[in-house]
């Protein structure tokens, strides 16, 4: 009794206190207004994110994956049953610009009548990477799906090892991100390495680019291809800024940096100044290393793609493959105004520099990337349709790892460890467990690439037509995708002769039908 009332008294001592210091604190009028109530505001602040996501947003309602997107990738991820009952709930019929596969009732190809998620196709590029300007090391990446950049610094060691092994059993390729080749990424998964403005894990102590020890990464590591960032999605033109506080010993390590100091990532190269130099980097990496060399970019003013496809088109230098990210794509922290609104979405976007290429006869001659939520089959179709070769997913692959959408990336406090350095929290993430998640997803969506290809009658991704894709305007009315973004015919698609080598190969694959006819 005397310890309840002792317990009573200090609760309402407490609570007195928080009163007071509410009372005559000034930075928040908030609580000068309502003492104690006040903090209820911040608390439910807080956790919104998560309270919209479990208790109030409807199927389809949050951003930027909604609650039956993000089911899909669980459910694929764990090999569990990851089909929706009673149809969509997605408004078809009133919302504009929503995208319909047109299946074909007599195809070329027989889907495969395997309804298994984890079913493993597989479902290699249509191109040879780096085939079509001679480079010593082309090759066909085995997977149209592979794993984006995503720097060691803005995700945990731990996220960083569980895709490295994911993309090992998945056999796609892990894209380091701009934070340099670190211990986590050697755990046999293959890479594409990106350098880039700060030339993380291949610069001298001055921050100078240094091709020696570029080399050095390159011939020490299961690297396929190089490249080069210019600008991501959700924050394009802008630098990065890893705080000093973040900077561990082994980030210092990785990346070539000193450790506890702010790590400012500039907004442009040093090695090359406008489109004509950049051409002339890309072809020095290219016969220094043997690989086959790319650019990655989000798309705004078209004066660059311009000159580089003219350039492309009239000296002979080129790039091996393009990848396009979407305004809508995601990152680990930008400034609100950049990832709402600089640079175009994907679609529009890549479709216009596709065009660029195309109208220059060099669109046979790129392996054509894309990203910014092409994780999600539908986007993904779209962006084939469109001349897409590959896609790559990073925010789905981190769903698939155990990423909640807490959207808290920028603070350090991830809850699932999968964004932060906090020891604690990153000591929740099983690298064993969720490499088999991360592969599990990949195969998922790149199964379902293919069984919805061959809904199009065509036996790849790659082969669909723009012609099966059509544009929603409302309830009444649908614009073919060629007519929505202007593509002549045959654009969209790899050369004839990759065509008959892709067919060939998917060929191997086990066929789908029915049994024999009855006479
Ligand atoms: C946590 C995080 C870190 C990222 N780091 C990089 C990076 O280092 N380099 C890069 O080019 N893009 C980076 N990105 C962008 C992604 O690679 C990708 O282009 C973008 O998120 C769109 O794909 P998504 O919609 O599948 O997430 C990052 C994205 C996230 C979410
Ligand atoms: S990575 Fe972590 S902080 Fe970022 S959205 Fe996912 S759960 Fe939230």
């Amino acid at each position: 009794m005397r310890r309840g009332l002792w317990a009573a008294g200090a609760a309402v001592a407490a609570v007195a206190a928080v009163a007071v210091r509410d009372l005559t604190q000034r930075r928040h009028a908030l609580l000068r207004n309502f003492p104690v109530i006040g903090h209820g505001r911040y608390l439910i602040e807080a956790i919104g994110p998560e309270l919209r996501q479990y208790v109030v947003a409807a199927n389809d309602e949050e951003r930027p994956f909604t609650r039956d997107q993000r089911r899909w990738v669980y459910a694929s991820a764990k090999k569990e049953n990851n089909y929706f009952g009673f149809g969509t709930d997605n408004d078809i019929e009133y919302t504009a610009g929503y995208p319909i596969i047109k299946h074909r009732t007599f195809g070329r190809a027989v889907p495969q009548s395997n309804p298994e998620a984890g079913y493993e196709a597989s479902v290699p590029c249509a191109k040879v990477l780096g085939a079509a300007r001679g480079r010593a090391k082309a090759f066909r990446p085995a997977s149209v799906v592979n794993i984006s950049g995503m720097s060691f610094g803005s995700l945990s060691g731990a996220a960083v090892e569980a895709l490295n092994r994911g993309a090992a059993l998945a056999g796609c390729l892990q894209n380091t991100g701009e934070g340099a080749l670190s211990p986590h990424h050697r755990h046999g998964g293959e890479m594409v390495f990106q350098i880039g403005t700060s030339y993380f894990g291949c610069r001298d102590e001055h921050g100078r680019f240094d091709l020696a020890k570029l080399k050095a990464v390159v011939e020490s590591n299961p690297i396929r291809a190089l490249e080069i960032k210019l600008s991501q999605g959700a924050k394009p033109s802008l630098g990065g800024l890893l705080p000093g506080a973040k900077v561990s010993a082994e980030i210092a390590e990785t990346r070539g940096i000193p450790q506890g100091v702010d790590c400012v990532s500039p907004s442009r190269h040093a090695e090359f100044s406008d489109t004509d130099s950049l051409l002339d980097w890309v072809e020095l990496l290219a016969a220094e290393t043997g690989l086959p060399v790319g650019i990655k970019s989000a798309v705004g003013d078209l004066d660059f793609w311009e000159e580089l496809t003219t350039l492309m088109a009239t000296t002979g230098r080129g790039v091996d493959f393009v990848t396009i990210d979407g305004g809508e794509g995601g990152t680990g922290a930008a400034p609100l105004i950049f990832s709402d609104s600089v640079s175009l979405p994907f679609q529009v976007g890549f479709a216009r520099v596709y065009r660029l290429f195309a109208e220059r006869d060099l669109h046979e001659k790129v392996v054509f990337i894309g990203a910014g939520k092409l994780g999600l089959p539908d986007n993904a179709i779209v962006a084939f349709a469109l001349g897409c070769d590959m896609v790559s997913v990073a925010r789905e692959a981190m769903l698939a790892i155990g990423c909640i959408q807490a959207q808290k990336c920028h603070t350090d406090t991830c809850p699932t460890g999968v964004a932060t350095q906090n020891r604690w929290l990153t000591r929740g993430l099983d690298p064993a467990l969720k490499s088999v998640r991360a592969a599990n997803y990949v195969k998922t969506l790149r199964r379902d690439l293919l069984k919805v290809a061959e809904a199009c009658g065509v036996e790849h991704p790659g082969l669909i037509e723009t012609s099966s894709v059509e544009i929603l305007d409302g309830r009444t009315t649908a614009t073919p995708l060629d007519r929505v973004h202007d593509y002549q015919p045959g654009w969209g698609l790899p050369s004839k002769a990759d065509r008959e080598a892709i067919i060939a190969l998917m060929l191997d694959e086990p066929q789908g039908g029915s049994a024999p006819p009855s006479r």
